[in-house]
């Protein structure tokens, strides 16, 4: 039924947190090591990428782990990707989901095609490699929200009820990580670049890409070595970095998986 797994992990479980990305943070500043996680089993302030706030009740997972990786700046991107599959690794397993999870640029993940956890990546850069990198986690296991612009959905939904956050945590994402990780530090990014683009939702599809230069519509290609996104558009193929996706209608009817526009920075699954 379960397989039984280990990792390398220290967990820090909490009743209730603010976010458990900002307990990661002052944690950091005191000198945690690297491998300690902060669990929370609640968050009063939970936070989601673009400044959205992320809704945090009892019975999902919200966790942050604090990993120290010795490499150049540019290449800490590369460790959401890293999270993100360990989450779809972590929902395949768990017997009676209904669909593989799927991944959208840069770091949801989805099941059928709605976003199931959320990844919020930051980085605490030192002067030379030994920066701190703090992976915030947020996977809708018991329940989503409705209001959001987009679909989500939850574990339960998707047909495999009874999943706690700690087992969901310390049996199945952690172990998941582990692997992600050593294989990562073993043979390089492209491993998991590959394992992506396998499981990566919407490439060849056209979609809107929010960038640095506002909205661009084209078909999205791949992902490259580096974690950018590639998108074919009317003006030529362009090289997207950091921003977020989009399908569907432009006016935030909420027809496919992501935040249109002009959404509003509010709940969030
Ligand atoms: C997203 O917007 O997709 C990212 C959501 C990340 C939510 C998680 S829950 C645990 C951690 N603490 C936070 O405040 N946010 C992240």
């Amino acid at each position: 039924m379960w397989a039984e797994a280990t990792h390398p992990f220290t967990i820090r479980r909490y009743e209730r947190l603010a976010s458990t990305n900002d307990t990661a943070r002052a944690l950091v500043a005191e000198g945690v090591p690297r491998g300690t996680v902060v669990w929370a089993l609640s968050q009063s302030a939970g936070r989601g990428r673009q400044g959205r706030s992320w809704v945090s009740p009892p019975g999902n997972l919200y966790a942050s782990v604090i990993l120290r990786p010795r490499v150049p700046v540019p290449r800490l991107t590369e460790l959401g990707f890293l999270a993100a599959l360990s989450i779809a690794d972590a929902l395949d397993s768990v017997p009676g989901v209904r669909s593989r999870a799927e991944l959208k640029w840069p770091n949801d993940v989805l099941l059928e095609g709605r976003k199931v956890a959320g990844i919020l990546p930051e980085a605490m850069i030192a002067a030379d490699v030994s920066h701190a990198v703090i992976l915030g986690i947020g996977i809708n296991l018991s329940e989503a929200p409705s209001d959001t612009p987009y679909p989500a959905t939850s574990l339960a939904a998707s047909g495999a009820a009874g999943v706690t956050p700690e087992r969901m945590l310390d049996a199945l994402l952690l172990p998941a990580l582990a692997r992600w990780l050593a294989r990562w530090e073993a043979e390089g990014f492209e491993p998991a670049r590959r394992a992506w683009m396998g499981r990566a939702y919407g490439l060849g599809r056209n979609g809107r890409v929010r960038s640095g230069e506002g909205w661009l519509e084209g078909r999205l290609t791949a992902l490259d070595q580096d974690g950018a996104l590639l998108v074919e558009t009317a003006a030529g193929p362009r090289r997207i970095t950091a921003g977020e996706v989009a399908f569907g209608p432009a006016q935030g009817d909420g027809a496919d998986s992501a935040a249109p526009p002009d959404a509003p920075a509010a709940a969030h699954p």
